[in-house]
């Protein structure tokens, strides 16, 4: 049973109607420990229908900004993921290969409670959220994505790292059977596994999130199925997708777009507008599905909540 205490992001009761569950009632079937919120006239009405008895919560996010959401269908059509290929438009043609089933999540390292945990399982352990969030990739365009999972430090907590572990480290999936860039070994086109890393106070800011699914569905296959990173106020490429292990560790990871080119991309990839890319500005960015630009904000909109972690430190420096 979790208890959950509300933010001021989140509403005050769950708002999703019945007629809205009954509309996802086949997604329900897929959902399997996904989010949707659960009322007793709902699960008796799914239990009419011999469905699974799910009693998670999702706990809608009030979006006090007001953020207009990005379609499902563009979040879902215009997709970085190497591991498949560099076409933004191909990802969703030829990720169908993810298989999800029985995927495993090993947190090990500086951890009083390390564990080898099947997925289904963890997500049991914690309150399903939505999470309205701005996200900006590095490439200058952007989308506002409804998210559905859990907050990071809600899994940090139940491992409780070592006082010696300073930072958390990510990985996403290796297998070239699934993943066509992989199977090209040397010749791919950036090397695998995909890393990428936090600082353990980043990390445990309450907007980090791991998130298993969008539009209150299952996490599509090309978005980073079943369960990856948003860090909403960084570029796009630390919100790291198919996570398969989360390393609690005492050094800074070398993350893999610094790994490939530490001139351009560095460990922090905070969301600045006046710290241009070597190449191109980033003081604008396109909405996904908008024709005109706009203008981009200090830590994607989210200063409030983070400028603190960055106090005393050069951010021309630190990128
Ligand atoms: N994670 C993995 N494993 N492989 C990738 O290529 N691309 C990153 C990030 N996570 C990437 C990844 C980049 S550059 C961006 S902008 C976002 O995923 C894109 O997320 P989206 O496809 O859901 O929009």
């Amino acid at each position: 049973m979790n208890i959950i205490k509300k933010k001021a992001w989140q509403i005050s009761e769950n708002e999703v109607t019945p007629k809205e569950l009954f509309e996802k009632r086949r997604n329900f079937l897929k959902l399997g420990a996904a989010s949707i919120v659960s009322s007793g006239a709902i699960m008796e009405l799914l239990a009419k229908e011999d469905l699974p008895k799910i009693t998670l919560d999702f706990i809608k996010d009030k979006n006090p900004d007001n953020l207009k959401l990005n379609t499902f269908e563009q979040i879902t059509s215009h997709n970085n993921f190497y591991e498949f290929t560099t076409k933004q438009s191909g990802v969703k043609d030829i990720a169908h290969t993810l298989k999800t089933d029985n995927w495993t999540v090993t947190i090990d390292g500086l951890v009083e409670n390390p564990m080898e945990v099947n997925l289904d399982d963890l997500v049991k352990m914690f309150t399903i959220e939505e999470r309205i969030y701005r996200f900006r990739c590095v490439e200058g365009w952007s989308m506002v994505v409804p998210w559905n999972g859990f907050s990071l430090a809600s899994l940090i907590k139940k491992v409780k790292p070592l006082s010696s572990a300073k930072y958390v480290r990510f990985e996403t999936l290796v297998d070239p059977d699934i993943f066509p860039d992989q199977k090209r070994g040397r010749f791919g086109v950036i090397d695998y596994p995909y890393i990428e890393g936090l600082r353990i106070d980043e990390a445990m800011n309450d907007l980090s999130f791991l998130a298993t699914g969008l539009y209150g569905d299952v996490m599509p296959k090309q978005n980073g199925a079943p369960i990856r990173l948003v860090v909403p106020w960084k570029y796009g490429f630390k919100s790291i997708k198919s996570i398969v292990k989360i390393s609690f560790v005492d050094k800074e990871p070398l993350n893999t777009w610094q790994k490939e080119n530490s001139r351009e991309y560095g460990f922090f990839a905070n969301v600045n507008p006046n710290v241009d890319h070597p190449r191109w500005s980033q003081k604008k960015e396109r909405v996904l599905g908008s024709f005109f630009k706009q203008d981009t904000l200090m830590f994607n909109g989210y200063e409030k909540e983070v400028a603190s972690l960055y106090t005393g430190m050069d951010l021309r420096k630190y990128i």
